[in-house]
């Protein structure tokens, strides 16, 4: 049971840099998209695919993801009625952990929502931003920055 919780552990150890990544990727598409110009100029209508919806879709498939590890980690630490965050900050730490987490995923399904039904860039980028900032905070950055499946 150990072992398995140190490989969730060190794949949501990895999957963080997946999420701020493709976060980024996410934000400078968005924020680069042409579509609002060319309608603002009367250009012809862009292409209807336009090319954030990979990157925001990213970003939100790897939060999802991230979610579900995390919870499966609470669930196995549970069940060893071991408790998670122990070298936390304060005790509220793990709470803040999960619920910024999950308001995360929440607000970049709503992004991903957001560019499926036609969006600009601009305002999807408002969806991706309130989603990635968060995790700035919630991040345990005191903990390995690259876990290779051993403690500490
Ligand atoms: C609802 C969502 C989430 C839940 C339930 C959750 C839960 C957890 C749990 C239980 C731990 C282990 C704490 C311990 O062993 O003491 C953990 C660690 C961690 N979490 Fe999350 N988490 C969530 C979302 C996220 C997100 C969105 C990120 C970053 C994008 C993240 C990054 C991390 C990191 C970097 C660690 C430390 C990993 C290590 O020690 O190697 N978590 N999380």
């Amino acid at each position: 049971m150990a072992s398995l919780y140190l490989i969730l552990l060190t794949l949501h150890n990895w999957t963080r840099w997946a999420v701020l990544l493709a976060g980024v990727w996410a934000l400078v598409a968005t924020l680069t998209d042409r579509a609002g110009a060319h309608r603002a100029s009367g250009e012809a209508a862009p292409a209807p695919r336009p090319a954030f919806r990979g990157p925001v879709a990213a970003f939100m498939g790897s939060l999802h993801l991230q979610v579900l590890l995390g919870l499966a980690l609470f669930a196995l630490a549970g069940m060893n009625g071991a408790g998670v965050f122990g070298d936390g900050p304060r005790s509220s730490f793990q709470w803040e952990h999960l619920a910024i987490g999950l308001l995360s995923a929440v607000l970049a399904t709503l992004g991903n929502r957001a560019a499926k039904s036609g969006a600009a860039g601009r305002n999807v980028a408002v969806w991706v931003a309130l989603a990635w900032l968060p995790l700035l905070v919630m991040i345990p950055w005191w903990r390995p920055l690259l876990r290779l499946f051993g403690p500490g």
